[in-house]
């Protein structure tokens, strides 16, 4: 079939699922565990619970369940997608893909084209999983089928001080014309570069080796240089559209960012206001930049550690922070870093957070960054469709239930917590292997796994549903319909 010669109208998300362990430890008790300061994890890096897995669980269970939740809550059949990216950076196998592991969920449905595979560069895999995404949904390869985009990982790390950053999840977004959120065109802004500051060179390991001081400044210099991209283009098309306005914070909405933690993303938004302040040609210093001129002419290289413009701004900032930012950080102080998904559970966590109708017609930004390091700044706009059963409201009502979800979670103690991480250390790689942990702790319609045979492979089932078909605590998606622009 002859390809469309236009692009496809509003392409972006469509709907959104989000997977996250039945289990959780709690950073205070981790506190008193590890013999840290009491506040350094709950308020010095802003994180109060902390989501991990037994060894019933890897990667690719994360994101068979989570795909699977997508399919059901949303009526889809799996011949309706013709394309299936996988982000991870949780590698379990050199050669074979996440993606075909998923492929046994599309069996029974006989649809084996679908195109797509792993993508990895730490966190950023997810965002680059999306691009694809969005990428084959516009170009001339599309087939009018859904994409789905899927951002798994288990992010644990040895025993030190970065061992309270962890976390672990899978989100996986539907992607296609006639989006409730639609991603915002030629809007993106992209730095990379070679750094060594997280990184998993020991393939027998579950663990990255890391420098944790040194990902903080690569994180923050990638945000100054991917939003300096992203504003110089987002203000090329306000001066096409000859407003006469200068682009700044304002013209964002709600701020999402990728979250090691909490406190990371409450400066960053510190620095963005920051960025502004030194980009624009004339600030008022005497409204919203009242008392800064001290720090008009300074280099942003020369402040990443600076801690007089670290606190001006963070006050400077704060009101942003709060109404734009800190609503979409439920998921990351709740679970904690996922990796590949920690910036869509934000995205997933400020949609969560408001009425449908107080979103519609909103621009949203997202941060992605992944270390080694791989960033991007891009934005999207929530769809103003307010009807009874249009995608936004779908889309809103399928995630109402997210706290519930949390607080259905079973809380377990460090020392726990610490025996399931030396578990995993000592049978990472064993085959053959039979996991221990009780398949029924997890949530219902949870893959798990149920053995590694003498030849690594690895064999799953999947927890029950509740009997009435309910895959957690509350249910609220309706039906995604075949989209307008279908031309298969
Ligand atoms: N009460 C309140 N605050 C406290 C307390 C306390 N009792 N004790 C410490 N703090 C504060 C510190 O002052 C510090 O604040 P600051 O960031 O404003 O300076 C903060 O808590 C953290 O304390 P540090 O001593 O700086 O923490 P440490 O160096 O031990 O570890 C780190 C933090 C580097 C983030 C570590 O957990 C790590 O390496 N994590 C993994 C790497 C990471 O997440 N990098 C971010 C980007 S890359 C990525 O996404 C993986």
């Amino acid at each position: 079939m002859e390809a469309a010669h236009t692009w496809p109208k509003d392409v972006g998300i469509i709907a959104l699922e989000i997977y996250f362990p039945s289990q959780y430890v709690d950073q205070s008790e981790l506190e008193d565990f590890d013999g840290v300061s009491k506040g350094k994890y709950t308020i010095g890096l802003g994180q109060s619970k902390m989501g991990f897995c037994s060894d019933r669980e890897d990667v690719q269970s994360l994101c068979l369940t989570v795909l699977q939740r997508l399919v059901e809550r949303n009526n889809l059949s799996y011949d309706m997608i013709g394309r299936l990216e996988v982000g991870t950076e949780t590698v379990i196998d050199k050669s074979k893909s996440v993606k075909t592991v998923l492929m046994q969920l599309f069996e029974s449905s006989g649809n084996c084209s679908v195109e797509g595979i792993d993508t990895t560069n730490a966190c950023y895999g997810g965002t680059a999983a999306l691009f694809n995404a969005l990428n084959w949904v516009e170009s001339s390869s599309w087939d009018g089928r859904y994409a789905v985009a899927i951002a798994g990982d288990i992010a644990v790390y040895a025993t030190g001080n970065a061992r309270c950053t962890g976390g672990a999840g899978a989100v996986a977004m539907l992607v296609g014309p006639n989006a409730s959120l639609m991603v915002e065109r030629g809007l993106r802004g992209t730095y990379m570069c070679h750094v060594y500051d997280f990184y998993k060179p020991d393939l027998s390991s579950e663990y990255p080796v890391v420098d944790g001081k040194l990902s903080i400044k690569c994180y923050l210099r990638a945000l100054d240089n991917c939003y300096q991209q992203y504003r110089a283009k987002a203000q090329a098309v306000m001066d096409r559209e000859k407003n006469g306005s200068v682009f700044s914070l304002d013209c964002i909405d709600a701020m999402c960012f990728h979250s090691p933690y909490c406190k990371l993303v409450q400066k960053s938004v510190a620095r963005l206001a920051l960025n502004d302040f030194v980009l624009e040609a004339n600030p008022d210093l005497t409204g919203k930049y009242t008392g800064l001129d001290q720090f008009r002419h300074l280099k942003l290289e020369d402040t990443y550690f600076d801690r007089d413009v670290e606190k001006a701004f963070l006050a400077a900032s704060s009101q942003l922070y709060e109404t734009k930012t800190k609503p979409g950080l439920m998921l990351a102080n709740q679970v904690g870093n996922m990796y590949t998904p920690s910036l869509y559970g934000g995205l997933l966590s400020y949609l969560a957070s408001k009425p449908a109708s107080e979103m519609a017609g909103k621009r949203v930004s997202l941060f992605s960054y992944g270390s080694g390091s791989a960033s991007s700044f891009y934005s999207l706009r929530v769809s103003t469709d307010l009807k009874p059963g249009s995608p936004l409201n779908r889309l809103v009502g399928s995630i109402a239930n997210l706290e519930d979800r949390l607080a259905a979670r079973t809380k377990l103690s460090p020392p726990e917590f610490d025996s399931v991480m030396k578990l995993r250390e000592k049978t990472h790689h064993l085959a053959p292997y039979s996991p221990q942990g009780n398949p029924d702790a997890l949530f219902p319609g949870t893959w798990y796994l149920t053995e590694i045979d003498e030849m690594y492979r690895r064999k799953y089932a999947r927890t029950p549903l509740h009997s009435d078909g309910r895959g957690d605590v509350a249910e609220g998606a309706g039906s995604v319909e075949a989209s307008e622009d279908r031309k298969a």
